[in-house]
């Protein structure tokens, strides 16, 4: 039915378009292969469009009936890119790198990648645990590098940060918070905050007197700056914390996200997320 009404529509716009009088004579049903395979495509384009609208104004509505999902939403923690990486075996990705776990609280283990300085990426070829974490002291400044949302610490671009930095002499030391990766537990503000203050002090115990400093990156700035608040109030604070693409909370950074944006025009995402 309103493909008819489509391709009908269609009609005179295609006739004011040239083809002349004898095409009009023979009447609007009759077209031309071409021009029929057009309004079929154009039928498929207006589907396609008419369903994304759908899913941009449904998903605020979704998330008030199911605010749980947002947590999900932020976190991204189940989407385990890149897939069919080993991440106990960091080698195929990254060199001079030992791979390791630390329980941070009965029944939350976290998975964490130490780089060491490329400097020392000779002497660290087939070193155990041991070598990697006495390595700590040597005289590098240490970084601890807190990744955003979705994905595990092998993720290409987190990968590619480390070289840098390793290259640039720092030892690099990132975890997959709790449900990241291959890390167990569930990831709350809290805990994630828990891991990588854990991680910090375990780290602390073995670098002498080596600057350590917290990187942050997208959501892990927001975990940085909540861990190095709490890490000052110990009197234990980091030397310096980085943050790379920060946001001032996390329902701004909704609301301002690409996917939150769309859904800001429709019906005021914002309002949902202030209304929380
Ligand atoms: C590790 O180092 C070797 C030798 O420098 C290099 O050829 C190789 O590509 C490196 N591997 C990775 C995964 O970066």
């Amino acid at each position: 039915m309103k493909r008819r009404e489509l391709s009908q529509k269609e009609g005179p716009g295609e006739e004011t378009s040239g083809k002349g009088p004898k095409e009009d004579s023979r009447g609007v049903p009759h077209k031309s292969s071409k021009s029929r395979r057009r309004s079929k495509f154009l039928f498929y384009l207006k589907v396609i469009f008419a369903s994304l609208v759908l899913v941009y104004i449904s998903i605020p509505f979704v998330i008030r009936l199911f605010p749980a999902l947002l947590g999900k939403v932020v976190y991204l923690n189940m989407v385990k890119f890149p897939l069919f990486v080993d991440l106990s075996n960091p080698g195929e990705l990254i060199n001079h790198t030992t791979n390791f776990y630390l329980t941070t609280e009965e029944g939350v283990t976290i998975g964490v990648w130490h780089t060491v300085p490329a400097s020392r990426g000779e002497e660290a070829r087939g070193r155990n645990q041991r070598w990697f974490e006495e390595s700590l002291a040597d005289a590098n400044p240490i970084i601890i590098y807190l990744h955003g949302n979705g994905g595990t610490r092998a993720l290409d671009h987190r990968v590619q940060l480390m070289k840098v930095l390793s290259k640039a002499g720092f030892h690099v030391l990132a975890l997959d918070y709790r449900g990241f990766g291959d890390s167990t537990g569930v990831p709350s503000e809290a805990g994630v905050t828990h891991d990588a203050i854990f991680l910090y002090e375990w780290v602390k115990e073995r670098s002498y007197r080596n600057p350590v400093c917290i990187w942050g990156h997208s959501l892990g700035t927001g975990i940085a700056t909540n861990a190095a608040i709490k890490l000052q109030e110990k009197g234990n604070e980091p030397e310096a914390v980085i943050l790379e693409a920060p946001y001032t909370n996390i329902r701004n950074a909704g609301a301002y996200h690409p996917f939150g944006k769309v859904c800001d025009y429709t019906i005021k995402f914002k309002k949902i997320y202030h209304s929380k």
